[in-house]
């Protein structure tokens, strides 16, 4: 296995790189690629930057280039339900263009000649990314966020959520639009701006992958503020525990299968 973690930001991905073992540094494509060991699992990490485009090329680079075998695309998204807080975290188990319309010549949010409106994750990888979360929401999060932040975020006893995550080129800021979005799409939980991209170049490719999204706004008038704010201070946090511990199953996981299959 290797694993290609993207990130749209770099705030989003601090913290993994530092993390590595052996790390080594390739620019490619206006990007710097960054491999090595996370909690010995062969990684490599990139930023995206923001949008489909630009999460596409980079999931594509990862496959063809690098030769990952598995993606894991982690950051933050804005609420697609009020029910869905700032801070609680959603796992993909499927992802939808909401901007992409080609009308009448297919129907809605299908990617023409693909037959796909809802691009569904890897179910072992939103298994294994929803346990990581909830081990990290239950133990580790109190932890590394203190209260003054707990209390900053209104950040109180957060949650997994599993489900639809909706993407497209727009920062979604206004009530009227994201509730638009959730009576087009059943189910919404989050919108960001890339996960469905990755997913459909993964598809392409026959890629397994996970998208994990850790709520930072309610993509309403105030959600650029909020956004900001919440990258700048917790989001990596978020991401680092999550994925620390996602790595030390998945390396955990492949110990014991390689005793069993020795017999030892
Ligand atoms: N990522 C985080 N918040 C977002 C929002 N409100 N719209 C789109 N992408 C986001």
């Amino acid at each position: 296995m290797r694993l290609g973690i993207i990130s749209a930001l770099h705030e989003e991905q601090q913290g993994l790189v530092e993390a590595m073992e052996g790390p080594y540094k390739l620019i490619h494509g206006m990007r710097e690629v960054w491999l090595g060991k996370l909690w010995e699992i062969d990684a490599v990490c990139v930023l995206s930057r923001i949008g489909k485009v630009a999460a596409a090329m980079t999931a594509t680079l990862l496959v063809e280039k690098f030769g990952v075998t598995h993606i894991v695309f982690t950051g933050v998204a804005g609420s697609g339900d009020p029910s869905i807080r700032v801070g609680d975290v959603v796992v993909a188990e499927s992802l939808v263009q909401h901007d992409m319309d080609a009308s009448p010549l297919f129907p809605r949010h299908e990617v023409p000649l693909t037959g796909q409106t809802h691009f569904l994750s890897d179910r072992q990888l939103a298994l294994q990314l929803g346990h990581a979360t909830q081990a990290f929401l239950d133990t580790e999060f109190a932890e590394v966020i203190d209260s003054e932040e707990q209390a900053v975020f209104a950040l109180q006893a957060p949650r997994l959520h599993r489900g639809l995550i909706a993407s497209g080129d727009q920062f979604v800021n206004g009530r009227e639009r994201i509730k638009a979005l959730g009576e087009a799409l059943p189910g919404l939980l989050a919108v960001e701006m890339e996960g469905a991209a990755v997913a459909q170049v993964c598809f392409e490719l026959g890629i397994p992958f996970g998208v994990i999204r850790t709520i930072s706004d309610n993509a309403n008038e105030n959600a650029a503020t909020d956004f900001m704010r919440f990258v700048k201070s917790v989001a990596a946090r978020y991401a680092f525990y999550i994925v620390r511990q996602f790595c030390r199953e998945l390396a955990a996981s492949s110990n014991q299968a390689s005793r069993v299959s020795a017999g030892t």
